[in-house]
């Protein structure tokens, strides 16, 4: 059984991309780990980005992929992409209440972005870093993660594979350890 969603954001909502969420048939809501994904800046170009970095997929098939895995592991998923900062703000406070899990490949946010950590931290909710490429392996800048740090762990360097690792490491992980 699936529903569409709408989140409304304060600012710029016209700037945010909503994807939808998906609910899993059979399963009552207490037992579904309800998680925000979130992408950050030009992560809507993927597929045409630097492909040879960020793969050849559109973000369009990684969100159904993550739809799907989140399916079977019976987790329920909101996904947003934005180009905002402020928007991605908003969203993470809008969703205070229903989120368990937020999931965030914050693109070049993650480097300096305090405001993004800052709202993170705020709402009390854990959270997993992901990014497509090794950020690690690559430029001097993007070594340094200001997000790290508030999160629960980082899976980096998978492709859009990092997305359904961070799914199964919450599905898989003990509630008290996240
Ligand atoms: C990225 C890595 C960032 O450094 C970059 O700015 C991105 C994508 C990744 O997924 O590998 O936009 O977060």
């Amino acid at each position: 059984m699936s529903r569409s969603f709408t989140i409304t954001c304060t600012y710029a909502a016209f700037a945010a991309r909503i994807i939808g969420s998906k609910r899993v048939g059979g399963h009552h809501d207490m037992e579904r780990r309800k998680v925000l994904i979130l992408h950050g800046p030009n992560l809507n170009l993927t597929g045409f980005r630097e492909p040879e970095l960020y793969g050849k997929k559109p973000l369009a098939e990684i969100d159904e992929d993550i739809h799907r895995a989140a399916d079977e592991y019976g987790m329920e998923v909101r996904i947003l992409q934005s180009n905002h900062e402020g928007v991605l703000i908003d969203t993470i406070q809008e969703h205070r209440k229903w989120a368990d899990a937020i999931v965030v490949n914050p693109g070049a946010l993650t480097h300096y972005s305090y405001a993004l950590r800052d709202a993170l931290v705020s709402v009390r909710i854990p959270v997993v870093e992901v990014h497509l490429t090794n950020v690690q392996s690559r430029e001097e800048f993007r070594r340094v993660s200001v997000v790290s740090p508030i999160c629960v762990g980082t899976i980096a360097g998978f492709g859009s594979n990092s997305y359904i690792l961070a799914l199964q490491a919450l599905k898989t992980t003990e509630v008290g350890a996240i």
